[in-house]
């Protein structure tokens, strides 16, 4: 088949970058001013620590800082698009995605945001993924960053535990669908009527999560989710190598897996270090995969994601062997200053773009 023709056309994973605030809170370091306790944290969710931006820091910081990562990873400079993905934009009014283009120094890119909450990852993917297989861009940056420390009530106990700050953006560019990388099907879906479950309600500053009813939409919502993908991707259950589901709670990705019937070194988890990153959760996760060697080129990932809304999606994409780019929340605004970011390291081996047999 000509990779030019349209139906073959689609986007291609070349570069993931992520950014994390270095200061980390540990569950002991909340037990100190909650009602809470590390066991009782880990037990539930999972999580033993998370990071949370410095005072100051904005959205577009972390935004940018991953973003400069990710074009580091795939070794480019230009960009045709930038979609941020956030629960917590700098302003209502106007977007953050022009700000850290512009930043970036993508003078002219289209940019916008997305808001589809611990969602937003997914549904940016797909939306840039669609643009770049119908020709409207021929790469983008689909960004997820977030900065919940801002609207999460510090004596609230249901989330304070649960979220921290952080970013991770992928870039996307042209290829064709039997690429290593391809992103070849999404699914998304939403329930207005569960907008009260996870919401900052009208006039009021925090985050409220109802978590229990959460947690039980959550499980059948994200199994059908990777399920659906799974399918229009062609794939049996058994052939999906890695599960990189939202990081929202242990207890959630392993009721998921269970139900999916895929064995626990299938699925990928980070929470323990990071917590829920909402938007940002999928490509961090996607990339301390990556940092542990344990996607390998060509490997067969179901990204799913579930959240405010209610939103939920799912990605169906083969993995690239690329080398994620981390920056820290200094490192981004330095690299920002100089625009120039730093690419660690050499490409491993088997980068760089591969056909599957
Ligand atoms: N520390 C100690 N005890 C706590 C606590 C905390 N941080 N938070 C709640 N509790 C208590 C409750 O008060 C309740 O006590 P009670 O039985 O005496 O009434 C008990 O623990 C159980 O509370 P519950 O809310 O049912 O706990 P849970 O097992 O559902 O865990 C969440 C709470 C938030 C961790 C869990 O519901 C969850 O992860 N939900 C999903 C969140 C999510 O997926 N979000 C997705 C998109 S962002």
């Amino acid at each position: 088949m000509n990779s030019q023709q349209p139906f073959d056309r689609c986007a291609v994973l070349a570069g993931l970058g992520t950014c994390l605030p270095s200061r980390i809170v540990t569950n002991d370091d909340l037990a100190r001013r909650l009602d809470t306790s590390h066991e009782w944290i880990h037990e539930r969710t999972g999580i033993a620590r998370r990071r949370v931006a410095a005072p100051g820091t904005e959205t577009a910081h972390l935004a940018e800082a991953a973003a400069r990562a990710a074009l580091a990873s795939a070794e480019r400079t230009s960009c045709d698009l930038v979609v941020v993905a956030t629960t917590t934009p700098d302003r209502t009014c106007p977007a953050t995605a022009p700000r850290v283009a512009s930043a970036l120094g993508l003078a002219g890119a289209a940019a916008f945001d997305l808001a589809a909450v611990c969602s937003g990852f997914v549904y940016a993917l797909a939306v840039a993924s669609s643009m770049i297989e119908a020709g409207t861009c021929r790469n983008a940056l689909v960004i997820g960053a977030e900065l919940y420390s801002t609207i999460i009530d510090p004596e609230d106990r249901g989330t304070a535990i649960i979220f921290g700050d952080g970013a991770g953006a992928a870039y996307l560019e042209q290829g064709s669908r039997s690429d290593f990388g391809a992103v070849l099907e999404h699914d998304l879906g939403s329930d207005g009527n569960g907008r009260d479950l996870i919401t900052v309600p009208p006039g009021e500053r925090y985050l409220r999560m109802r978590g229990r009813e959460v947690y039980v939409q959550a499980v059948p919502a994200m199994t059908d989710s990777a399920l659906r993908v799974a399918k229009s991707a062609g794939w049996q259950n058994g052939d999906i190598d890695a599960f990189v589901g939202h990081q929202a709670n242990i207890r959630i990705l392993r009721s998921v897996a269970k139900r999916l019937g895929l064995p626990e070194e299938r699925v990928i988890t980070n929470i323990e270090d990071v917590g829920n990153t909402a938007a940002a959760s999928i490509p961090l996760a996607l990339a301390s995969a990556a940092d542990q060697h344990r996607l390998r080129p060509g490997d067969r990932l179901v990204l799913t994601a579930f959240g405010g809304g209610l939103t939920w999606g799912s990605t169906a994409l083969t993995w690239p062997g690329i080398r994620p780019v981390r920056l820290t929340d200094q490192e981004g605004r330095r690299g920002a200053d100089r625009h120039d970011a730093p690419l660690r390291g050499p490409r491993p081996p088997e980068a760089g773009r591969r056909r599957s047999p």
